[in-house]
């Protein structure tokens, strides 16, 4: 519609009505102009946004990402039906057909096209935009004058895209701000991010080596020798060792932790040193030397930006890095964008560590000294009872048992005079700990992990993860001078030989996060996108260098969508799902629900009420179960402390808190002293399902894997094979396996087969030691274990 035709109109209406209807026709011609213009000027702005893209060498966004706001229907305005008054009321039908024939246009869909409208998107905004029309009472007076203008062929059915976009971009706002999205998430220079480490010449040490060579003892040496320094460790227990290691030196040293902040200056002052987990590091003070542990962690595909911040941000003379030499390249790289050397330290391993020709076999092979790795809790439980039965003691560390409890095992099993000689672990021992080993058994060489696109794989455990639960056998500190590596299982030990023997690949990438700034400014954009949406989108739109990438932010949407319907600030929104909790806990999780609830409410969350919500007192664990629960509850403590540090006044009670955590590790400890109680308990009340594969099973899952591995060199999931029923002799060119690849079995068949085949073998006569039935048809697939 033109200009002429709506002053035309205004002139036809009676002078009295003019001024009633001034404003609502000034708007409407402003807001007809806009777009028109806009559709207009279509050329230039492609040209313009197809350069820019090509400049910033962005990629098309993933529009899946994009959730349609509502725009509700026009219910009947105050000043009556205003376009029906300048014209006449439009006919529903005929409006119906003039929208299905614009919805069909090529043209128009084209025209949508270059305003980011793709397929997906131009079909949601026109059925948002068609119900619009359809069900307002009242039309705004631009879109009814130009639907009447249609109607008497006064104007073309493409005039409508104007109003069309303007709805498009209501539904979907990020159309409108799609460039400054892209540079808001431009992670593509992330030393820039750190200027205060940028304007000093930092001299970079790679201390590189196997497990065992003194790396981080010869960085800890400097640190201790510094005027100030910072340790930066990948577990709570790490940053632990180094604050009592550097206080009993004499040199005073603060521990921050997420959870925990201990001052030892006398006046509450802090200290020249501190101990710190990495996530915890101030990348602000300066320090003489900063040590990074760990540094090969940097590739983790949720924790990396940890330790890609300390390493670019980190405002120390001297870095001290410690870790595998896969790490060098990438390290060097980066550092040659921020113009500082590294030098690289190489060492060699204190103690020799060889692999045996000979699997354990059975558990009454075991010696002191040996600690058998399992991936999953069910398969400590099953092992430690076992070895009750052979009248022996163990010592049992899993991940998600409070660090008291840990260091209490662990001290149980390292001291000589102690009946305890035998440990069961989890790979949660794999970094950490110092402990009396002589030989590590792996109980399985199968470890379940979450990749890099969130799903859940079995995979063989990698050559780096076999190496560091290898390494903590004939530690230089412990009084075993040399290690021994071994798998409980024959037909394991040439796989766990050939992942040993295998070289490291280098690693590729760091990972980077979002700011909470750039989550806000996103939001500023978007503003009626939830959280988890928001970080879709960001992740989506993000561009960053072939030396980056950016982490899985999965437990953190996790959250932001637990938490939704929460009102609460983006900001402290964004503080809630930062804070760590295991997702698999439903306590935890319900915890973390139930602090937001309280904090929105501004309710403070103090010691009475903790109390009365975790039920405290709590009794000692009577089975299994009861441990489980007492360890969600000690993670709930974990929970309320580290919120505390970000919210005092909402968590006023955090040394109450802590007093009470300690009392409840205390509770735990004595429950894993006696776990074997509680196993033998749960067993007889059903209450632990401990299922395990038979000898047999194990030795065709492991040839399956071996085959597996030998032809995807471990780069491939196990997982993504989960059809195919382990084959008997595991070679590659099984009868199943040819088989399958001549068309003649689906991978479903196969998988009845098995089930019949293995039901057949289960009533048959298979080994009948308690806990190791095979009951499925292939090892059920088990939970991780982290720390
Ligand atoms: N020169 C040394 N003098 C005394 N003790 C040492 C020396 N070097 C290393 N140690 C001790 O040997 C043990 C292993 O050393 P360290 O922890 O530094 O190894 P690492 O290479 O960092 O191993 P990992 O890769 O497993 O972390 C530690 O207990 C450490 O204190
Ligand atoms: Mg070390």
């Amino acid at each position: 519609m033109s200009f002429s035709r709506c002053a035309l109109l205004w002139a036809r209406l009676p002078a009295g009505r003019r001024a009633g209807h001034r404003a609502a026709v000034c708007s409407a011609l402003r807001a007809h102009v806009e777009p028109l213009t806009g559709a207009l000027g279509r050329v230039s702005a492609v040209a313009s946004s197809s350069s820019s893209s090509a400049s910033g060498g962005s990629k098309a966004p993933n529009t899946s990402l994009f959730v349609p706001l509502t725009v509700k229907p026009q219910g009947p305005s105050a000043d009556g039906d205003v376009g029906a008054e300048l014209t006449r009321p439009l006919d529903k039908n005929e409006v119906k057909k003039i929208l299905d024939k614009f919805y069909k246009r090529k043209e128009i869909q084209k025209l949508g096209a270059d305003y980011g409208l793709d397929a997906r998107l131009f079909h949601q905004a026109f059925i948002s935009f068609r119900n619009y029309i359809m069900q307002s009472h009242s039309l705004d007076v631009d879109i009814h004058i130009i639907l009447n203008d249609i109607c008497f062929s006064a104007a073309h059915v493409d005039d409508l895209f104007p109003f069309f976009l303007r709805h498009a971009k209501q539904i979907f706002p990020v159309l409108e701000c799609k460039d400054d999205l892209r540079k808001i998430s431009d992670l593509r220079i992330p030393p820039n991010w750190y200027p205060e480490a940028r304007a000093i010449q930092r001299k970079i040490i790679f201390h590189s080596g196997p497990t065992n060579s003194g790396k981080t003892y010869h960085a800890i040496q400097k640190y201790l020798s510094a005027k100030s320094g910072v340790y930066c460790g990948p577990l709570k227990l790490l940053a632990h060792e180094i604050f009592e290691k550097s206080n009993a030196a004499g040199v005073p040293c603060d521990l921050v932790t997420g959870e925990e902040r201990v001052t030892v200056e006398p006046d509450g002052k802090q200290a020249a040193h501190v101990a710190c987990t990495v996530e915890m590091c101030s990348v602000t003070t300066p320090y003489e030397v900063a040590v990074i542990d760990e540094i090969q962690m940097i590739k983790d595909p949720a924790r990396g930006w940890a330790w890609t911040r300390a390493l670019l941000g980190l405002c120390a003379e001297e870095v001290h890095l410690c870790g595998e030499s896969a790490a060098i390249d990438l390290v060097t790289e980066l550092m040659y964008t921020t113009g500082e050397e590294v030098e690289v330290r190489n060492y060699k391993r204190l103690t020799p560590i060889s692999v045996l020709d000979h699997a354990l076999e059975s558990l009454d092979n075991l010696r002191p000294g040996d600690c058998i790795v399992c991936f999953s809790k069910n398969d400590i439980y099953s092992v430690s009872r076992q070895i009750e039965i052979r009248g022996l003691e163990s010592a049992v560390i899993y991940g998600s048992l409070p660090p008291g409890t840990k260091l209490a095992q662990a001290k149980k099993f390292n001291d000589p005079d102690d009946p305890c000689k035998i440990l069961v672990a989890t790979d949660a021992i794999g970094m950490g700990l110092n402990l009396s080993i002589r030989r590590i058994i792996f109980y399985s060489l199968i470890k379940p992990t979450i990749n890099e696109k969130g799903e859940k794989e079995i995979e063989p455990i990698t050559t780096s993860q076999a190496l560091q639960i290898a390494g903590r056998a004939g530690r230089f500190s412990s009084k075993y001078k040399e290690g021994e590596v071994t798998t409980m299982n024959r037909e394991d030990l040439n796989l766990l030989k050939e992942i040993l023997n295998r070289p490291v690949d280098p690693i590729k990438a760091a990972g980077l996060h979002p700011t909470a700034e750039q989550i806000e400014m996103f939001a500023y954009h978007l503003p009626d996108t939830t959280l988890s949406n928001l970080i879709d989108i960001f992740v989506d739109f993000s561009q960053v260098d072939g030396q980056y990438f950016v982490c899985n932010m999965d437990d953190f949407k996790f959250s932001a969508e637990l938490i939704q319907h929460i009102p609460l600030s983006l900001r402290v929104r964004y503080v809630f799902c930062t804070a760590p909790i295991n997702k698999k806990q439903p306590f935890v999780c319900s915890s973390l629900l139930q602090f937001a609830r309280q904090y929105s409410r501004n309710e403070p969350l103090t010691f009475s009420w903790l109390r009365r919500y975790i039920k405290w007192p709590l009794l000692p664990p009577k089975n299994i179960k009861d441990l489980m629960d007492l360890e969600a509850v000690h993670d709930v403590l974990d929970l309320y402390l580290w919120l505390s540090y970000r919210f005092i006044d909402m968590f006023p009670d955090a040394s109450l808190i802590r007093d009470l955590q300690k009392e409840l590790d205390g509770i735990i400890q004595d429950g894993v002293h006696n776990i074997t109680k509680l196993i033998k308990i749960s067993e007889s009340h059903k209450l632990l399902n401990l299922e395990s594969l038979s000898a047999e099973n194990r030795s065709r899952l492991s040839g399956t894997l071996k085959s597996q591995a030998r032809r995807v060199r471990g780069t491939k999931a196990v997982g993504s094979k989960a059809a195919e029923p382990p084959v008997p002799n595991g070679g590659e060119k099984s009868l199943a396996s040819r088989l399958v690849q001549q068309g003649l079995l689906t991978a479903d068949m196969l998988k009845q087969l098995e089930k019949e085949w293995l039901t057949q073998r289960t009533d048959g006569k298979e080994r009948t030691e308690p806990g190791t039935y095979s009951k499925g048809t292939r090892r059920k697939k088990k939970e991780p274990d982290s720390d």
